[in-house]
C-alpha cells in the first residue's frame, strides 16, 4: 500500500542539467547500497531489520511493554542520540498533542526522556515529578559507554532503588545494549535486568526499528508491528534502480542541488507532530553525510510557526537553501471554522472552511513564494500519521540516506566527529586516562 508520494517538479528546474548526470551516480550508490560493497558496510544490519525482525521478538517487546504499562505511570526512557531520537520521534509524531497535560491512565504510562542531555535543572525536576509516582526506567546505549545518559542513569535508578525497593527496581528496569560489551551490559547483568540487543551491524541513528525504538514505541501503546510492516512495504519499493524510486530519486535530487550551490537542507513540517521527526531526520543526515568536509547542512522549521520567525530568511536571505516540505494528507479530526456575527478579526470569509484547508493554502502559497523566491522545493506527502507511513517514512529516509552518501563519496555509516568533543570533556573532567 503506497502511502507517501515524493514531488520533484518544484525542485527539478533549478538544477535539471546536474540533475541528469546524476542519473548513473545514483544507479551506482544504490546498487553499492544494496550488494553491501560500500564503505561501512559491515553496518548494514538496518537495511534487513523489517524483513528479519521475528514475530517472537515483536511478541517480546510487546510482554515487556505490557508488564512497564500495567506497573509503571511513567517509563523514563535513557538514552542519547540514535538511542534517543528515533522513538522520541514516533512516539510525538502518534501522540495527541497534549498529551503531558493529562493524569496517566492506568496501564497507559506516559513515557519520558532522559540522558539526553546534562541539564542539572532537567534531571532534578525529572526526579522531582517522578517522586512518589510508579515509575520503571529504559536505559539505551549502544556503547553502553555514553556519559548522559549513564549520568542520568545512576540518579534515577538510585532513586527507583529508594523508592521501591532494590528487588522490586530490577524488575521496573530494561536495558537495551550491545549483546557482550560496555558498561551497561556488565550492569545488566550483575543486576540481573530483562535486556535487549542492539546488533552490532547497526549504528545508532538507523536503530529504531530495533528494540531501541520499538520498545519505547510499544510502551507509549503503539503498533509496532505496522510500524515494521509500513518499512518493509517501503524496503520492497526502494530496492531496485529505477527512476521511479523515490529513495533514488530524492538522494539524485538533493545531490544535484548541492552541485548547484544549495548546501543547506531544510526539513519543513506544517504539523507540531513532526517537530521532533525532524530532529530524527537531522542527526540520520547529519551524522551520515557531514564528513571529509562536504556535505548539506540539514535544518528544520515548523510551520507557519516559524514563517513568523524564520520566513524573512527563507524568503530573502542568501540563495543557499533548499527545503522539502512533509505534508500530511489528512487530520486525524475534522474542525471548521467557526462563523462569527461581528466578524471583528474579519476572517468570516474563512467561516465553514476545514482549518486544514487553511493549513493546506499556507502551505501552498508558502511554496510558491518560496520556489519564487529561488528556493527549491521537494514535497514529500503522507496519507496520514499512523504507525504504517511512519514505518514507510523512516525507512525511505534511512535508504535514501545511504544513496546520497554514496553519492556524494562519503561512508554514511561511520561518525568519526562525534567523538571530538568528547575527548576535550573527558579531558576536562580528568577522566582516568584522559589527563594528558
Ligand atoms: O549515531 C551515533 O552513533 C550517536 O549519535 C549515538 O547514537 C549516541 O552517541 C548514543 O550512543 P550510545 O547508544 O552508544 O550511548
Amino acid at each position: 500500500m503506497k502511502t507517501i508520494n515524493l514531488d520533484i517538479q518544484h525542485a527539478l528546474f533549478f538544477a535539471e542539467k546536474q540533475y541528469e548526470a546524476l542519473e548513473a551516480s545514483s544507479v551506482e550508490a544504490l546498487t553499492t547500497l544494496e550488494k553491501h560493497t560500500g564503505a561501512g558496510n559491515d553496518f548494514l544490519g538496518w537495511l534487513d531489520l523489517p524483513k528479519e525482525t521475528t514475530s517472537e521478538l515483536v511478541a517480546r517487546i510487546n510482554a515487556t511493554a505490557k508488564r512497564l504499562q500495567e506497573n509503571c505511570d511513567y517509563v523514563v526512557c535513557v538514552g542519547i542520540g540514535g538511542s534517543f531520537l528515533g522513538a522520541k520521534a514516533v512516539n510525538t509524531a502518534l501522540a495527541d498533542n497534549f498529551e503531558y497535560y493529562y493524569a496517566p491512565n492506568p496501564n497507559e504510562p506516559k513515557v519520558l526522556y532522559a540522558g539526553q542531555n546534562i541539564s542539572e535543572d532537567y534531571i532534578s525536576e525529572l526526579e522531582k515529578l517522578l517522586t512518589g509516582k510508579r515509575f520503571g526506567i529504559i536505559v539505551i546505549s549502544k556503547s553502553g559507554t555514553t556519559t548522559e545518559p549513564a549520568i542520568a542513569f545512576r540518579i534515577l535508578k538510585e532513586k527507583l532503588e529508594n523508592e521501591a525497593g532494590k528487588d522490586a527496581a530490577k524488575d521496573l528496569i530494561v536495558a537495551i545494549t550491545d549483546e557482550k560489551k560496555g558498561a551497561l551490559r556488565t550492569l545488566a547483568d550483575q543486576e540481573g535486568y530483562e535486556t535487549y540487543i542492539i546488533p552490532d551491524n547497526v549504528g545508532g541513528r538507523f536503530s529504531v526499528l530495533t528494540p531501541v525504538g520499538l520498545l519505547p514505541i510499544a510502551v507509549a501503546g503503539h503498533d509496532i508491528q505496522k510500524l515494521l510492516d509500513g518499512a518493509a512495504n517501503m524496503a520492497q519499493t526502494v530496492e531496485h534502480p529505477s527512476p521511479e524510486n523515490p529513495a533514488q530519486t530524492y538522494a539524485r535530487m538533493r545531490n544535484a542541488l548541492y552541485q548547484s550551490g544549495k548546501k543547506i537542507e531544510i526539513l519543513v513540517n506544517f504539523e507540531p507532530k513532526l517537530h521532533y521527526f525532524a530532529e530524527w531526520w537531522k542527526q540520520l543526515y547529519g551524522e551520515s553525510e557531514g564528513k571529509d568536509g562536504k556535505g548539506i547542512f540539514p535544518a528544520s522549521v515548523d510551520f507557519t510557526t516559524d514563517l513568523h520567525s524564520m520566513g524573512q530568511w527563507i524568503q530573502d536571505g542568501e540563495r543557499t537553501i533548499f527545503e522539502t516540505v512533509l505534508s500530511v494528507a489528512k487530520p486525524a479530526v475534522e474542525r471548521r471554522v467557526p462563523s462569527d456575527e461581528a466578524n471583528l478579526d474579519g476572517i468570516n470569509y474563512l467561516a465553514g472552511k476545514r482549518v486544514d484547508e487553511v493549513n493546506k493554502m499556507a502551505e501552498l502559497g508558502t511554496q510558491m513564494a518560496h520556489v519564487e523566491g529561488g528556493v527549491p522545493n521537494m514535497r514529500i506527502e503522507l496519507d496520514r500519521l499512523d504507525e504504517y507511513t511512519l514505518g514507510q517514512l523512516i525507512y525511505f529516509f534511512e535508504f535514501a540516506c545511504g544513496v546520497s552518501g554514496y553519492m556524494l563519496g562519503v561512508n554514511p555509516f561511520n561518525q568519526p566527529g562525534v567523538e571530538a568533543y568528547k575527548k576535550n570533556m573527558f579531558k576536562l573532567l580528568k577522566k582516568p586516562g584522559y589527563e594528558a
